[in-house]
């Protein structure tokens, strides 16, 4: 997510809920720092967002993520892959 109000929001829920989760802010479309030892969390990542964050997670090897996709038509691409 880029939008820091939903970081903090997503941190304060964790935070309340006793997760031991670090949201952190993150251009999918840009330099990505995911590591190995991440487990990247997407919900509602809309077309190319969730195809950027699956081809990222997948490069560097993260062992685990979770994913809801959406709007599968949010693509540059002419078919969706
Ligand atoms: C459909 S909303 C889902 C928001 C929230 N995760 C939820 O489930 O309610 C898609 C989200 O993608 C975020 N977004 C759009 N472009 C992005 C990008 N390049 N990198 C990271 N997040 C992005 C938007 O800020 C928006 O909050």
């Amino acid at each position: 997510e880029y939008d820091p109000a939903l970081i903090a929001s997503g941190q304060a829920l964790s935070d309340r809920h006793g997760l031991p989760a670090t949201h952190h802010l993150q251009d999918v479309m840009a330099d990505v720092a995911i590591q190995p030892e991440h487990t990247p969390v997407a919900l509602h990542a809309c077309g190319d967002l969730h195809v950027r964050l699956l081809q990222l997670a997948s490069a560097v090897g993260c062992k685990q993520l979770a994913l809801a996709p959406c709007c599968y038509n949010r693509i540059t691409a002419d078919s969706y892959q």
